[in-house]
């Protein structure tokens, strides 16, 4: 295996993929960094935040490389269902693809990403009946919330260490 790709937006991501390569010893690198350090077919690990339940620059990640394990890094709280849902809408295999919960921190965020997700805070501020969910992004939305943590790495660290 070559190294660890990424694509992050605010930082979590990113924080991910340093607790992988001290684990792992692989280099390091950024979807946009990897053009220039790595060669087409290179084997890699793939990280990336998601979006609106899609896995940022996953496609440009598995039209260079050859992708060994996948990690999704998103907000919402780990669960086995939430892991198969962002899995599947990404058509990735559970086998070699794993769903990471990252944190949220809205103060990072720029335009059209700030927009969308300032407009999803005011209309939770109107709704009276805030289930768990809601409440959750409420929280993370009005504080900068972390979930990263070398734990959560454990069954992506445990296929590795299996190949
Ligand atoms: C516009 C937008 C859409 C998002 N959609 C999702 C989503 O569908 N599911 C999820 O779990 N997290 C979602 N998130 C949260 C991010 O995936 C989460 O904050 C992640 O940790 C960001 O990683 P990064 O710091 O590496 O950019 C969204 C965030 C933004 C800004």
């Amino acid at each position: 295996m070559k190294a660890i790709v990424y694509t992050s937006n605010t930082g979590f991501t990113k924080e991910y993929a340093l607790l992988l390569q001290e684990a792992t010893m692989l280099e390091v690198f950024s979807l946009q960094e990897a053009k220039t350090r790595l060669n087409p077919k290179d084997e890699v690990i793939y990280l990336g935040w998601v979006f609106a339940g899609k896995i940022k620059g996953l496609n440009k990640a598995r039209s260079r490389y050859k992708l060994k394990a996948v990690g999704a890094v998103g907000m919402g709280e780990y669960s086995d269902e939430y892991e198969k849902m962002i899995l599947n809408g990404n058509s990735l295999s559970q086998e070699n693809s794993f769903y990471l919960q990252g944190g949220f921190d809205f103060a990072k965020l720029k335009g059209i990403n700030r927009f969308i997700m300032g407009m999803m805070a005011n209309s939770m501020k109107k709704k009276t009946d805030l289930n768990a969910e809601d409440q959750a992004f409420m929280s993370m939305y009005e504080k900068r919330t972390s979930y990263v943590s070398r734990d959560n790495l454990g069954p992506l660290i445990a296929f590795l260490e299996n190949e």
